[in-house]
């Protein structure tokens, strides 16, 4: 037997040569896709001969097939060991016929594997979607076509599969034929090709077979190996996204990266998309020496005419063909982690060689991926889909993700566990973040802070409901009032009255909670005033949002760590007898949970001390961090 074509060097050459397809096969076991999978290894010859002993044995003892070889066990057996894995995982698979080297993406078909079929979809040119010949079109199948649609992928082969059940009818494949086609019209695709089969006698998988004389299509391994399914990248507006900055000495400045779409030669002029600065290509330079042009795809380093700020994350294009420059746009999103979306959080975002904080500032609709429709949600959870604003906290430079791929697709990471935990495709750019600008104003902060003679900061009150927040807050702003600070105090209790009243005490609700009064907080420092902040704030991504809001030097955060039994003890407003009567859900502490601080300045455990003593051992930190002076 044939050792297996997946060579580094032969996947190289496929590359080099546009031989190789990368596709995603889509459906379950029972729909026969191991089967499938197992039958293209087993018909190009790419399993080993101890391997096909041992899977002669396995077949005896543990196959479906009678006393056939059971190939789904080939590639079951592997699945088993992925399954383990705590990543996500897509297990692919090579294989090679004299046309073309194939790499197939294989990724369990049940709905909490969304992402690992979306990340096994979006490196693919073609999809094979299994539909049991004696199924018909299931809501599965329409599930898994619309994932594929999302992720760009425009060319689909229906694999009827299990035909052979079905009397090799063609009427029920003309019938699954129909009901597929009318409905995939929605969602785009430039082919649809249906083939009959059985994976499991073979036919038609990489033989013709005499049991369907009808059909005069291609077998399927004929049209993989004849499909064409490349967008020709190299004719599409040039992108140039900047991987870094070559500097070896003061004689050279060259910007490195991979030419993501179009064509680039010596004398061409470009821009640097978000500032607009522009010059002209000087050189392309390559190891293997310089180049009359590049053609997306190619690493190379780019030289300029000029002189041009430029650094890592910057797209450069041609001057007449530009990305959309926004820090607002609208994308589709798939949500990959456990720990959930919700709106107003800050996460990173990597689009290209770019990465940025960035913010879902709207939940449009989420889709729910078995019906395709839209509905209303305030959260997302693992697998879920939604079309998303989001804002970002640099200009990017993008396209949308129909014209192109690598610039109009982007990762949201969680800033806690460094997880990615999106993957978004962008539709497009939000007008009116173009048309808002910043106003300098004439006063400004550092001015009005010295009218009030003082040095403003938000002091931020955290803990549970009835820890002494408010308490011991309150004797401080009476303390600095006597000291002739200027101050405000913000209030969960009041704040939830006005500005917030629209928010209940949902996860999402207390994360939109947190922000808004972060940004007011923010203003007040603005107007040069000490904010005193007294709110719950229960989640660690929230608190670090506001801190990052001001100077490093003007946020103070207090833990009030009061334990629960002597809030509950406490009870000023008799919240937690009804909470644990069950008549207020999401009570923090009894259902709803409360990050600890870690980097707290001030840690108050308050059954130590008087609110009067409390208050006394902040007004020291202000002291000790030079915010105020005492007399
Ligand atoms: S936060 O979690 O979003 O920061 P915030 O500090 O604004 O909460 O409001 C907390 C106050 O709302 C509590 O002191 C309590 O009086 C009241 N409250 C009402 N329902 C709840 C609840 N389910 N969980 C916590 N506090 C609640």
């Amino acid at each position: 037997m044939h050792a297996p074509a997946a060579s580094s060097a032969a996947l190289a050459d496929a590359v080099a040569q546009k031989t190789l397809l990368r596709f995603i096969t889509c459906g379950s076991v029972d729909d026969g896709k191991s089967t499938l999978i197992g039958r293209l290894l087993y018909d190009t010859k790419l399993i080993f001969d101890d391997q096909l002993a041992a899977l002669e044995k396995d077949s005896k003892k543990y196959g479906t097939t009678g006393p056939a070889i059971d190939l789904a066990l080939l590639v079951d057996g592997l699945e088993a060991e992925r399954e383990q894995g705590i990543t996500i995982d897509v297990a692919y698979r090579y294989f090679a016929t004299d046309k073309r080297t194939f790499i197939v993406a294989d990724t369990p078909g049940h709905e909490q594997y969304t992402r690992n079929m979306a990340t096994g979809a979006s490196t693919a040119g073609l999809a094979v979607i299994l539909v049991d010949a004696r199924k018909g079109v299931l809501t599965q199948t329409k599930r898994h076509s619309f994932i594929c649609s999302l992720l760009g992928i425009r060319h689909v082969v229906v694999a009827v599969n299990k035909i052979d059940l079905m009397d090799y009818s063609h009427r029920v494949f003309a019938d699954i034929e129909v009901s597929y086609r009318e409905f995939a019209k929605k969602l785009g695709f430039e082919s649809i090709t249906p083939i009959p089969m059985s994976a499991l006698t073979g036919a038609n998988v990489s033989a013709p077979s005499p049991d369907l004389p009808w059909y005069r299509g291609p077998t399927l391994l004929e049209h993989l190996e004849q499909v064409d399914v490349d967008a020709d990248l190299s004719a599409q507006p040039m992108r140039f996204p900047v991987q870094w900055v070559n500097r070896p000495n003061l004689d050279f400045r060259g910007f490195a990266g991979t030419l993501a779409s179009g064509t680039v030669r010596p004398g061409d002029p470009i821009v640097v998309a978000a500032s607009g600065k522009s010059s002209t290509v000087a050189r392309i330079v390559t190891m293997d020496g310089d180049l009359d042009a590049a053609h997306a795809g190619d690493s190379v380093t780019i030289t300029l005419a000029d002189e041009v700020d430029i650094a890592r994350g910057d797209v450069l294009a041609h001057p007449t063909a530009r990305p959309e420059v926004a820090n607002q746009f609208t994308a589709n999103l798939i949500w990959m982690e456990e720990e959930r979306l919700f709106p107003g959080r800050s996460y990173l975002l990597k689009c290209g060689t770019r990465t940025t904080p960035a913010t879902v500032t709207g939940l449009k609709h989420k889709i729910d991926v078995n019906t395709l429709d839209e509905l209303a949600a305030k959260t997302l959870g693992l697998n879920e889909i939604a079309e998303v604003n989001i804002e970002t906290g640099a200009p990017l430079a993008f396209d949308a993700y129909a014209d192109n791929h690598d610039t109009g697709a982007f990762i949201l990471i969680d800033r806690e566990t460094n997880a990615t935990a999106a993957a978004g495709m962008i539709l497009h750019g939000l007008r009116r973040a173009t048309n808002i600008h910043h106003h300098a104003s004439l006063v400004d902060r550092s001015a009005r802070a010295r009218l009030k003679r003082q040095k403003p900061a938000i002091l931020w009150f955290t803990g549970l409901s009835g820890s002494g927040k408010s308490t011991i807050a309150n004797v401080v702003e009476q303390k600095l009032a006597v000291m002739g600070q200027h101050t405000m105090l913000l209030d969960g209790d009041n704040v939830r009255h006005g500005l917030n009243k629209d928010l209940g005490f949902t996860d999402a609700d207390r994360v939109e909670n947190i922000r808004r009064v972060g940004e007011v907080a923010k203003l007040f420092v603005d107007a040069g005033t000490i904010v005193i902040c007294c709110f719950i704030s229960p989640f660690e991504a929230e608190r670090s949002l506001v801190r990052g809001l001001v100077d490093e030097s003007e946020f103070v955060e207090i833990f009030v760590d009061t334990p629960l039994e002597t809030c509950i003890a406490r009870d000023p407003k008799g919240l937690y007898r009804r909470a644990l009567a069950g008549e207020i859900p999401n009570f923090t502490g009894v259902s709803s949970p409360y990050e600890r601080p870690e980097d707290a300045e001030l840690v108050l455990e308050t059954p130590t001390g008087t609110a009067e003593e409390l208050a006394e051992r902040v007004i020291e930190i202000l002291v000790a961090k030079g915010l105020i002076e005492r007399d």
